[in-house]
This record gives structure tokens, C-alpha cells and sequence, in this order.
């Protein structure tokens, strides 16, 4: 993959039609895949076609996947789970369904499950991948994920380097050999190089440009540039704003007004709110005429 494309934003502003727009317009330049994280799904609505968790050619070079999440983050929480009963495996009454149910519900377990599958698709074969992301929260979260947890990674490292010390000098003492080839530090060292990779691409501006899309109206603003705060303290590769659903009237001309001193520095792209939900490649071709690949 040479770049990656974000859509972020509130439920309902027109996230999976921009990125599906995007998409139409950069497979004319090579193989992109979009892919849709939002549990609210409607990538194969927008672009009238079935979808599935693997990827499917619905124009040329324009593949697109829609994996079920409440099954992603299932099938996460199962490994989990299994990986805990194997190094316990001497807790007999370890309850693997229980475990799995209290899994499910503990924080952090979406992003990470959110993460697990971005990265699965990052790896594919296509030129450019284009993501529509979850609502706002978890969106962002999902994309700083990787430096937080090579903060705790190296955390972990550095308690378990301390351990691999002692162990060595309690070896020393009993006149065995000193180096000690440790398997906990082998795995986490492992963690943070592939944690390491994903990092320097979703926090690369070379790599990754990040959209926000919102609606010329007071809420999706004021979410719009909470959104840029955030992305800005996670020094994630915030590029553009797509205005959507633009119409020519008071109030909206005063919020563009308002979006553009919000959101100087960054291109601002305005499609206009057409008469019926833009759907197909037809149409997803027309409203790619009022944005740019930034
Ligand atoms: N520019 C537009 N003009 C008219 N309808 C639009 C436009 N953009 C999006 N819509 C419609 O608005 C609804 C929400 O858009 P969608 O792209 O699904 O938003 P999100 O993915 O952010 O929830 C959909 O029914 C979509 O077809
Ligand atoms: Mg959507």
C-alpha cells in the first residue's frame, strides 16, 4: 500500500460518500481498496453493491469489504481468551464463555479489535486504501492506538529487561550460564516492531491523509473542530475538511464562513446537498469532481 485515506466525522454527514468518492477518483490513478469500519455500515448501499469481509472488485480497480465488527470484535476477544486459558491453564475454573462476555464489554477491547482489522487490510496488495471510519471517539482512537501501546510496550520492556537481570545474577550465583534467552521478551520485542510499523504509516503525512467531513450546521462544526484538536494532539495527518451537503443559504453561507477561519492552513472542499442520495458509481463519480487527493 503507498497511501491511505481516512474519512472521519458525526454519524450521518456523508462519510462513506466522500470516501466513496475518493475512491472512484483514485482508481483511475491505481488499485485501491475501501473498506468500511463504521458498525453502522453502508459502503455496499452507497456504491449499490453486496459486500463481505473480503474484498470485491466492484469497478476496475476498485475493490471494496464491509467485515461485520460485532464479529471482528468477537473473533478478537475469543483469541484473547484462549491465549489467557493456555498460560492459566492450571485455573480450572476458568470460565472460557465468561471470560469472553467480560472481554467484550472491557474498554479499549473495540479499538483494538478496530486496529487489528485495519491493519489486516493495510497489508493487502492495493496501491491505496481508503478507510470510513467509526463515528468520531472511536475513530480517532483507533488511530493513536499504535503509539500508546508502544508506550506501554516499552514499559513492559524495560520491567521485564529488570526481571531477565535478576534472574541472570541469580544464575550467576548458582554457577549457570548468564545469558538468559528470554521468550516474554522475544514476543514483546517483536509487538513493538510490527506496533512500530503501523505507527509510522498511520502518522505519516507521506503515508496517510486524514479527512474530516462535516455538514455546513452548528453541531457537525463544533464536532468538526473538536475532531481537529484531538487528531492535532495524537500528531495524526490531519488534511483536509470535506463541507457536504452545501446549500445555498444563509445559515449555510455563514457556517462556511465559519469553517474556513476554523480550518485555515488545510484544503476545505464544499459538495453541494444534491436532490436524492447520491448512489452508484455514476454519481459517486460526479460528487469526486468537488474533491481533491490531498
Ligand atoms: N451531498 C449529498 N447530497 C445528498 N445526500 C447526501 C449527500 N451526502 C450524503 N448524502 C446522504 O446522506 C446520508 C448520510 O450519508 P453517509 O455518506 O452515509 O454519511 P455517514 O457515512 O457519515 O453516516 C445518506 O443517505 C447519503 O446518501
Ligand atoms: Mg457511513
Amino acid at each position: 500500500m503507498k497511501n491511505m485515506f481516512s474519512f472521519v466525522g458525526k454519524g450521518g454527514v456523508g462519510k462513506t460518500t466522500s470516501a466513496a468518492a475518493l475512491a472512484t477518483k483514485l482508481s483511475k490513478r491505481g488499485k485501491v481498496l475501501i473498506i468500511s469500519l463504521d458498525p453502522a455500515h453502508n459502503l455496499g448501499d452507497v456504491l449499490s453493491s453486496e459486500l463481505s469481509e473480503e474484498p470485491k472488485e466492484v469497478a476496475p480497480n476498485l475493490w471494496a469489504a464491509e467485515p461485520d465488527i460485532d464479529n471482528v470484535i468477537r473473533n478478537f476477544t475469543k483469541d484473547i481468551a484462549e491465549e489467557i486459558k493456555i498460560h492459566y491453564k492450571y485455573l480450572k475454573v476458568l470460565n472460557l464463555d465468561k471470560l469472553i462476555s467480560v472481554l467484550e464489554l472491557s474498554p479499549g477491547v473495540e479499538e483494538q479489535a478496530l486496529l487489528e482489522e485495519l491493519v489486516k487490510f493495510m497489508k493487502m496488495d492495493f496501491d491505496y486504501l481508503v478507510v470510513d471510519h467509526a463515528p468520531t471517539g472511536i475513530a480517532v482512537r483507533v488511530l493513536s492506538l499504535p503509539s500508546i501501546m508502544l508506550m506501554w510496550l516499552d514499559s513492559l520492556i524495560n520491567l521485564r529487561k529488570e526481571i531477565v537481570k535478576r534472574k541472570e545474577a541469580l544464575a550467576k550465583l548458582r554457577g549457570l550460564k548468564e545469558e538468559i534467552e528470554d521468550p516474554v521478551l522475544k514476543i514483546l520485542k517483536e509487538e513493538k516492531g510490527k506496533m512500530e510499523e503501523t505507527d509510522k504509516i498511520i502518522k505519516n503525512p507521506l503515508s496517510h491523509s486524514i479527512y474530516i467531513v462535516l455538514n455546513p450546521e452548528e453541531l457537525p462544526v463544533l464536532e468538526g473542530i473538536r475532531i481537529k484538536e484531538m487528531l492535532g494532539r495524537a500528531q495524526l495527518p490531519f488534511k483536509a475538511v470535506v463541507v457536504n451537503k452545501y446549500v445555498e443559504d444563509e445559515e449555510a453561507t455563514r457556517w462556511y464562513k465559519k469553517i474556513l477561519e476554523a480550518f485555515a492552513g488545510v484544503k476545505v472542499f464544499r459538495i453541494p446537498k444534491f436532490k436524492k442520495p447520491p448512489k452508484g458509481l455514476d454519481e459517486l463519480n460526479n460528487v469526486a469532481e468537488y474533491i481533491e487527493v490531498v
